[in-house]
């Protein structure tokens, strides 16, 4: 073990000590560009990377209109994906223009020489920040930056310009609806038959049996044509039916079940996933986002996880031929509990 240590030192010094292989090949002979020997040369690069940012700002301003011709139809997946391909189109040729003009700027306008850099403390001397002002004036200077008005001007638009679609494409970001408007009211109402999702088709309460949870919609969006997606999302109903001994239920609520039968809002109240999970031994709903665990004998409470308050019950019963219905919509709003709640 020693001989073999010596060994690697010994050859570790030979190749500090060793002189190096490889001299400093130095600078490439300069070349010089057309547009260094030819005025005329330099003045049509000018003026061609200026119609480029010209044409990235016409094309961010494009990109802004192409929303408004071709708008998104809620519920109308064509028109998004039209709306998405244009938009996208317009912003990527946009920046495409704005990248080669400013590149095209830097290979043939700017000066070409090669620069040498030396290593320096993570603050600078004062010699060494005066230096670095030396060098932006440099920079300024060979850039043409104010001396090239049309041309830093020309960027200078396409820049402004180039933010201008994220005004319409975060125009969602800002609701034009409350919460409580949108969340406190959903599909159900008195008589609503409780039916298959997917399928439609209706639930008779003789076909639940004890253990089983179906997935739920309202028959009465079936037809909808718009909004469908929206109404579906908010009035979705998790269904369930327990041992009548095993359902714990406050007094004011016993009328709202079904020999057992329960049905509660889907939408996790933490941030609205949607609790799919029901492991009937234990009667927990779990969310599978964040872990939230529901409690279905006792009115779902939460009994793990962020979610901060129950899933909201839907009132059922059964109509005269014997399919179950609701008794009205959710007494409270559905879904995650972020905002202030009035109920
Ligand atoms: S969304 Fe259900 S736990 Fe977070």
């Amino acid at each position: 073990m020693v001989d073999k240590k010596s060994e690697l030192a010994a050859k570790s010094s030979s190749a500090v000590s060793r002189p190096d292989r490889i001299q400093n090949p130095g600078f490439e002979p300069e070349h010089k560009r057309v547009t260094d020997e030819s005025p005329a040369r330099d003045s049509g690069a000018e003026r061609g990377i200026s119609v480029l940012f010209v044409v990235s700002a016409l094309l961010s301003v494009a990109a802004f209109a192409l929303n408004f011709i071709f708008p998104i139809v809620p519920g109308d997946l064509g028109t998004t994906r039209l709306n998405n391909m244009f938009v996208g189109l317009a912003i990527a040729a946009g920046l495409l223009a704005l990248g080669v003009g400013a590149v095209h700027w830097a290979k043939s306008l700017m000066h070409g020489h090669d620069l040498v850099e030396e290593r320096h403390g993570t603050r600078g001397s004062d010699e060494t920040r005066g230096r670095a002002v030396e060098i932006f004036q440099e920079a300024n200077k060979e850039s043409g930056w104010t001396r090239r008005r049309v041309l830093r001007n020309s960027l200078i638009g396409a820049l402004v310009a180039f933010p201008i679609p994220s005004i319409a494409l975060f125009r969602d970001l800002a609701p034009a609806n409350r919460p409580e408007d949108v969340l406190g009211f959903t599909s159900w109402k008195k008589g609503v038959r409780l039916t298959h999702d997917p399928g439609g088709v209706p639930i008779k309460a003789s076909e639940v049996t004890i253990g089983s949870a179906f997935h739920v919609i309202p028959e009465n969006i079936l037809e909808m044509t718009e909004g469908f997606l929206d109404e579906k999302a908010k009035a979705a109903v998790l269904l369930m039916r327990l041992p009548l001994a095993e359902l714990n239920e406050a007094e004011d609520r016993k009328s709202w079940s079904y020999d057992g039968i329960v049905a509660y809002s889907k939408i996790c109240t933490h941030v609205g996933c949607p609790v799919a999970l029901y492991e009937q031994q234990t009667h927990h709903l779990l969310c599978p986002c964040h872990q939230s665990q529901f409690d279905v004998s006792n009115h779902c409470a939460v009994i793990f996880g962020p979610a901060a308050r129950p899933l909201p019950q839907l009132p059922i019963t059964v109509d005269a031929e014997g399919y179950l219905v609701a008794q009205s919509d959710f007494l409270e709003p559905v879904g995650p509990s972020y905002w202030e709640r009035a109920r």
